[in-house]
């Protein structure tokens, strides 16, 4: 093994990226690479990019202008600095990186990342770019962490069951970035999770670009669902939550609906995307699914899982959208009553069919955005205001903001800070929410201490128990002609897979 040097990886983007990041590292740290939470130290600074927006695409640039000064900085006291480009715009924009960034050594798509201790290793002497879709499986290839590193890393964790996208929405570069769907089989997915429980990991998210297409191999020699996953998943010993992301409205099977009514332990929280509520624009968009159709899955969704929250993504300004068509997205953020969602001014990306269309005005985009923002804002802050007095599971994850105080998250994945020992990170307790703020939700213990301390792998009340409040206070939210159904959410905060 060689001597240790520092490696420092920024994860611009959504969850597949922090994922992939990790893995990079872990890969990394058996060349004698240790992680540093600075780039100023680091001999080797990967950026691991996303291209699913120009504004995304652009950051990575403006960064590489900060790295490259720290680079020569180095160079003037004798240090050699490497930096490679790895993610998104690397698939998508490969040798232009060097020629707009010449300070770059190394570009390095999705696909090759297992790859990567030969490629550093190469890179010392010439520039590399390396965004060949390999015919080599790089999970079988990717370093896993050790138990202490995972233990350091907390007790959520992601795992990639699948990647890529064939469905080809005439936005969206993912299918061109990422390539065809595949998904990695049932047996590996299982040993990774029993890895990581073994040290400590309670909650783990699926996650995949199209993650509800998942169809990899199961130990019968047959493709399993999501549905089916999510339920082999759900035995291993010490996992008490799980979640996955993100769903295409059309994937969403049987056995996945009732995996939301049989798992407790699947909590009852989706990112279901639904784009746009015009039928004409899902159309235009190739998403292959009605607003009805959309419609419909939620339904039957509730009827599994009455609990239910929902969070979406929305596109506003795609090419042809008209008021008329705008209207039907800002109507149905209020008619699903969703938990959260996140909006976006459609952005042309090179290559993709709706970025030769004819465009709609850039000051057009942005007063839709900010009218849907304010519908999607109102849902949300409802939604909290009815989290008030009730009581929910929470996971407790680290340190809260004050001293004697943990943060955790509901089964809505809202941050909830409470005064609570350090013993209890880990645990999944009861909590009272007492206080909502903007970002936040304050809570106190609802049982005494010391016995949810002997908590074990499965919550003492389901969610759909513990939420039994809740879902009251939704039944009169309906009512009253408002929703409980949102959630506490920034943009930022990566809960689509692919942004
Ligand atoms: N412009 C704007 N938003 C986009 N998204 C994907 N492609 C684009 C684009 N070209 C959004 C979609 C997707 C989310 C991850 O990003 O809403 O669900
Ligand atoms: Fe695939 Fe989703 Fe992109 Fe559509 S939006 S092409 S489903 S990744």
């Amino acid at each position: 093994m060689s001597q240790s040097r520092k490696l420092h990886v920024k994860s611009f983007g959504c969850q597949m990226n922090v994922y992939d990041s990790l893995r990079m590292a872990d890969t990394l740290a058996s060349e004698g690479f240790v992680e540093t939470d600075t780039p100023e130290d680091a001999e080797l600074v990967i950026l691991n990019t996303c291209h699913i927006r120009e504004k995304a695409a652009e950051k990575v640039y403006s960064e590489l202008g900060r790295i490259r000064k720290l680079k020569e900085a180095a160079a003037r006291d004798g240090r050699r600095v490497m930096i490679a480009v790895a993610g998104c715009v690397a698939q998508a924009e490969g040798e232009e990186i060097i020629r707009r960034a010449p300070a770059v050594d190394l570009v390095v798509g999705p696909q090759s990342y297992h790859r990567l201790p030969d490629l550093v290793a190469r890179a010392a002497s010439e520039r590399i770019v390396d965004t060949e879709f390999p015919a080599e499986d790089k999970f079988d290839f990717l370093k896993g962490p050790s138990r202490d590193k995972t233990r350091a890393r907390g007790v959520t964790a992601f795992v990639t069951v699948q990647e890529g996208c064939d469905k080809f929405c005439t936005f969206c570069v993912v299918p061109y970035t990422r390539g065809a769907e595949f998904s990695r089989p049932v047996a590996k997915i299982v040993a990774e999770i029993e890895r990581l429980a073994d040290a400590g990991v309670r909650e783990v998210t699926l996650i995949g670009q199209n993650v509800n297409a998942y169809h990899g191999e199961g130990p019968d020699g047959r493709p399993w669902t999501l549905g089916e996953l999510l339920h082999r998943v759900s035995t291993i010993g010490g996992i008490a939550r799980l979640r996955y992301t993100t769903s295409h409205p059309s994937d969403m099977d049987e056995t996945l609906i009732a995996a939301h009514r049989d798992l407790p332990c699947l909590m009852p929280y989706l990112h279901l995307p639904l784009q746009s509520g015009s039928d004409r624009i899902l159309a235009a968009m190739n998403r292959r699914h009605t607003l009805g159709d959309y419609l419909a899955v939620i339904t039957r969704m509730r009827a599994a899982r009455s609990d239910l929250a929902l969070s979406s993504d929305f596109i506003v300004g795609f090419p042809g959208e008209t008021e008329e068509d705008f209207r039907a997205s800002l109507e149905v953020v209020d008619q699903v009553g969703y938990a959260g969602a996140f909006s976006f001014k459609y952005s042309p990306r090179p290559g993709t069919p709706a970025a030769t269309m004819e465009q709609v005005p850039e000051e057009v985009k942005a007063e839709r955005l900010q009218r849907l923002q304010k519908a999607i804002d109102r849902n949300q802050a409802a939604f909290n205001a009815g989290c008030h007095g009730h009581t929910f599971d929470v996971l407790l994850e680290k340190p809260g903001r004050h001293a004697g105080q943990l943060v955790g998250r509901s089964p809505y994945l809202q941050p909830v800070q409470v005064m609570a020992p350090a013993s209890l990170i880990g645990e999944i307790v009861p909590v009272t929410i007492l206080e909502i703020a903007s970002n936040s939700l304050f809570g106190e213990l609802a049982a005494p201490a010391g016995r949810m301390a002997n908590d074990d792998a499965a919550p003492t009340r389901g969610p759909a128990e513990s939420n039994a409040g809740a879902r009251g206070a939704d039944a009169q939210a309906r009512q009253q002609g408002r929703t409980r159904h949102a959630s506490v959410r920034e943009e930022g905060d990566v809960i689509a897979a692919r942004a």
